[in-house]
């Protein structure tokens, strides 16, 4: 089955057009690298599948129903440019900044029971960052807040991950490990993946697919090509 089905999307804001006729399709275990210089609407494209924006014109069906009218959210994990960054201000532990995410499942009024507290363990250790459960976020480095923020969107168990450019500002061993983390998710756990990256190379590594976008729509890229 298509998790994501773009059939002819046009957009743009405030009448300039930044994405015209983009038709693509990301199939259950998909890994994707989603490739295209500043400015050629990568993030937005993100933002439109994930029901963000609207369409100007065509269609997104996500999970076989129409963006606009899709609820399920669990079911997604979405991973923000620059969010670390922005997590680093929020005076909040490891351990606080994942549980929040578990708002849908807790409630806001109730406490999180041992349940929530294993799954947030889990979803720690996966990303190798258990040790650090106690720290303030801003306490820690680029590379380790990222990590952070994946466990952040892992403890909900998604089935698929966007993530835009995760890899900006972290180093080489730390961009490495993250890679080896998305490959793991998706073959150990069949999690379909959605990566925005300038790193065209690295990503045609380990992506199984990449997607170009540009001013006349999104192309299918060879990874030999690209390496
Ligand atoms: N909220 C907004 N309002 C108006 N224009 C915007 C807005 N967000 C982005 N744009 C413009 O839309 C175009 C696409 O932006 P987008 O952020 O999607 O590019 P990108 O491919 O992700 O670039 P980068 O590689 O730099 O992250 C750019 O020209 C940008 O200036
Ligand atoms: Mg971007």
């Amino acid at each position: 089955m298509n998790i994501i089905s773009i059939k002819n999307l046009c957009f743009g804001y405030e009448n300039v057009s930044v994405l015209s006729r983009i038709s693509l399709t990301v199939e259950h275990g998909d890994f994707v690298g989603i490739i295209g210089s500043n400015g050629a609407g990568k993030s937005t494209l993100l933002k439109l599948v994930l029901g963000l924006l609207k369409p100007e014109s065509g269609s997104i069906e996500l999970f076989g129903s129409n963006v606009c009218e899709f609820k399920d959210y669990n079911k997604i994990g979405y991973i923000p440019q620059n969010s670390a960054s922005l997590a680093a201000g929020f005076p909040a532990t490891v351990e606080e900044i994942v549980k929040a995410n578990l708002f849908s499942q807790i409630g806001f009024l109730r406490f999180p029971t041992k349940k929530h507290t294993a799954l947030v363990k889990r979803a720690l250790e996966t990303v190798g960052m258990q040790t650090y459960a106690k720290r303030m976020i801003g306490e820690l480095s680029g590379g380790q807040q990222q990590r952070v923020m994946i466990a952040r969107v892992l403890v909900n168990n998604p089935q698929i991950l966007f993530l835009d450019e995760p890899t900006t500002g972290v180093d080489a061993a730390a961009s490495e490990a993250l890679y080896a983390l998305l490959e793991q998710l998706n073959r150990e756990s069949g999690i379909t993946v959605v990566m925005v990256t300038h790193d065209v190379e690295r990503v045609a590594r380990s992506a199984k697919r990449l997607i170009r976008i540009e001013p006349s729509g999104a192309w299918e890229v060879e990874a030999d090509a690209a390496i």
